[in-house]
């Protein structure tokens, strides 16, 4: 009797440490950085509505907030004039309020994923500020409206300045509205919800032509009396690109302007890049071709420790400039959802974030986590 209990005692204790009991005293993300910001992940529809289970446990185990990777740009939430797809929206942000997370609204403004018609009249022709101006902040008030209170931040404006010069992008907005489309987007978004926080969000933020064009847009905006509580710098990273100064240096250089620094869109992408560009435009785009898409079988030790290094160098940054900082967020919660399996070629095998494809941490996890202390 005694000896098999002791065995049973025993095989519980394995049968826990096999089902990931052991791990569950090891610090969370939203633990460790509790103090200092939030810490959250971009969020699919089948991690919202509890399809993909254990991404949906990993988020709340591990995050205190929230973005929706898709299902908030205009293309999906309002996809014809008189028709707006809520339903996934509601679920996404009713996940959040159950969780008790900050729910962040993305995105009002952008060139893409923004529907055709937009821009059009039913012939086809290009239409009128006026009628654009309505359509926006028609659209604005309604999305903005609805989740009043319940949405704690929106970017409001994504990726307007552009990869060369630094100079506003040459967009449909800017075309048709001029040069205050800005002012307008934030303007509305203000007036459908006083308290929400409002962010202008990009790519490359760290090279200086960029990061010169976005302080030069906040500050017009700041001039006209319009509040802008942060800026995101999405985060697309590689490997060894940017330098850990250049991230700084524009972290410092935003602060100055009175506003907040979040990190918005963060992964790492370890595959080589075709691209000379370094950017995350996502209209760049190129054929598959197998030498670019190296670890099919798993991610070599060397290149895992080369990810460790940097996720715990970022974070270490990120640390150090927390009275500046108020959210990481990571653009996807395990390998398998990321975009970085199809950008900026499809179907490669990418692994950019900080769980794997068995949704188990990857070693950068506890790198990240030790930076905290
Ligand atoms: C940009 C957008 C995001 C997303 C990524 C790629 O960074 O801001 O919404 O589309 O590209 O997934």
């Amino acid at each position: 009797m005694k000896i098999q209990s002791t065995k049973l005692l025993i095989g519980l204790a394995l049968a826990g440490i096999a089902s990931g009991f052991g791990r569950k005293t090891e610090p969370t993300l939203k633990a460790a950085f509790k103090k200092d910001f939030y810490v959250g992940a971009a969020l699919n529809y089948r991690q919202i509505s509890g399809q993909d289970a254990k991404a949906t446990a990993l988020v709340k185990q591990q995050f205190n907030t929230i973005s929706p990777e898709n299902l908030l740009k205009w293309g999906p939430v309002h996809p014809q004039p008189d028709k707006y797809n809520f339903k996934p929206a509601d679920d996404y942000v009713a996940f959040g309020q159950q969780n008790k997370m900050f729910i962040v609204g993305h995105t009002l403004m952008w060139h893409q994923q923004t529907p055709k018609w937009v821009f059009e009249d039913a012939a086809g022709q290009t239409v009128s500020r006026e009628v654009l101006l309505k359509r926006l902040e028609d659209h604005i008030n309604t999305v903005v409206g609805r989740y009043k209170g319940k949405i704690g931040g929106w970017d409001v404006l994504n990726e307007a300045i552009d990869d060369q010069q630094g100079d506003l992008r040459k967009t449909k907005w800017l075309e048709i509205l001029g040069e205050d489309f800005a002012a307008k987007a934030f303007e509305y978004a203000h007036k459908a919800d006083p308290k929400a926080e409002l962010y202008y969000n990009d790519y490359s933020l760290y090279r200086p032509e960029k990061r010169e064009g976005v302080i030069k847009l906040v500050k017009s905006l700041q001039a006209k009396g319009i509040k802008v509580d942060a800026i995101g710098m999405q985060g697309h990273y590689g490997l060894t690109r940017p330098s850990i100064e250049q991230v700084e240096a524009s972290i410092v250089a935003f602060s100055k302007l009175g506003v907040h620094v979040n990190f918005t869109e963060l992964d790492i992408d370890v595959l080589p890049n075709p691209s000379r560009r370094q950017g995350a435009d996502i209209a760049e785009t190129f054929g598959a071709d197998t030498k670019y898409n190296v670890y099919t079988a798993g991610l070599p030790d060397s290149v895992q420790q080369k990810l460790t290094k940097r996720y715990a160098d970022l974070f270490a940054l990120f640390h150090k400039h927390r009275d500046v900082i108020d959210r990481i967020t990571l653009w996807g919660v395990t390998d398998t959802d990321s975009w970085l399996n199809d950008w900026p070629i499809r179907g490669r095998t990418s692994y950019p974030l900080l769980f794997g494809r068995d949704y188990l941490p990857k070693p950068a996890l506890q790198a990240v986590v030790q930076t905290a202390k």
